[in-house]
């Protein structure tokens, strides 16, 4: 089921457009990816969807109602967690849960369980009695999200959560997703970290100067471009029957190889491997194993835009 639609969202802040005209949709139980560099429009995007910005046109629904016109209709059932860390540093973890909580109406014996639940959930129990002055970044983050998950949200947004933070705690939230999702959690992850998207989105939207320049599954983005595949192939021996049936096959466009290795471009399908594999019959040569390196994100970056993901 589509949980929400963007429709056409813009965004201007006098001369610069954040965001230009953005259109996609979430379905229940998936996690999106909005991916893209520094000033894409990633935040301006997710801050309209959970209603702290008004889009100067377009319109966003949620369950099929315009949030827009009325922001009610998301606002119970949206964990938003922002970029910048919103946290109270003088007080402690617990303090931190048990105020937001209250704000999101909780009280009595069912704050103390949610809080109970989240605290195992973002795995810090065990220092949520200290000020959060004291916690390291990665800690914060984890209370951040944390609080955003109180109130039992259907839909989660999280804007970047894994800057600037330990190994640790990155690998932590990432698996927190994951386990988020597995119990059927709708999120929209916000990254410049190709890897994070790449391993945690069922779908991913390519952001660029306030636009969305490409969206799919990595399967789909990376088909997108001519990219090709290398293959490695280590032999027991090289041969110049293999050599010559490997130049002459369809799916290959180049043929390097050095001591025990064969190198290959190959073009990217399915049937391409079974070919290359087929080449090695009544030859000499011998497979010991075969590496393959797929074309990534990064690669569908740079060939959309002629830059970088990251600078
Ligand atoms: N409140 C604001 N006032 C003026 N300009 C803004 C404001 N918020 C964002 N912008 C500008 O809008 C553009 C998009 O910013 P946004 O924060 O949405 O990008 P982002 O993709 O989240 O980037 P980052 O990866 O750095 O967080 C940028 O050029 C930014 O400077
Ligand atoms: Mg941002």
């Amino acid at each position: 089921m589509e949980l929400l639609k963007v429709e056409a969202i813009k965004k201007q802040f006098k001369e610069i457009k954040a965001v230009d005209g953005i259109s996609f949709h979430v379905q229940e139980g998936e996690v999106l990816g909005l991916l893209g560099p520094n000033g894409a429009g990633k935040s301006t995007t997710i801050s309209m969807i959970s209603t702290l910005l008004r889009p100067d046109a377009g319109d966003i629904y949620y369950r099929g109602k315009s949030i827009v016109k009325s922001p009610k209709g998301i606002k119970n059932e949206l964990g938003f967690i922002p970029q910048e860390i919103a946290l109270y540093p003088t007080l402690s973890g617990m303090e931190n849960l048990q105020f937001w909580g209250k704000a999101y109406g909780l009280r009595g014996k069912e704050l103390k369980e949610r809080i109970q639940k989240v605290s195992q959930i973002i795995g810090i129990d065990k220092r949520l009695k200290d000020k959060v002055e004291k916690y390291s970044g990665g800690m914060k983050r984890r209370l951040n999200i944390g609080v955003a998950l109180l109130h039992q949200p259907k839909i989660v947004i999280m804007d970047e959560p894994t800057v600037g933070i330990d190994p640790q705690s990155r690998k932590h939230i990432l698996e927190t997703v994951k386990a988020l999702n597995k119990q059927g959690m709708t999120v929209i992850y916000t990254s410049h970290y190709m890897e994070e998207v790449e391993y945690l989105c069922s779908r991913i939207c390519i952001m660029d100067y306030g636009k969305i320049i490409a969206e799919g599954t990595k399967e789909q983005l990376t088909d997108m471009i001519d990219e090709k595949k290398q293959v490695t192939i280590k032999v027991d021996q090289q041969s110049q029957e293999v050599i010559d049936a490997l130049n002459s096959n369809q799916e290959v466009d180049k043929v390097e190889h050095k001591e025990d290795q064969i190198i290959l471009t190959v073009k990217k399908h399915n049937e391409a491997l079974k070919n290359i594999i087929d080449c090695f019959t009544h030859t000499p040569s011998n497979i010991l194993s075969i590496d393959i390196k797929e074309p990534n994100l990064e690669a569908v970056f740079l060939h959309l835009t002629g830059r970088a993901l990251r600078d």
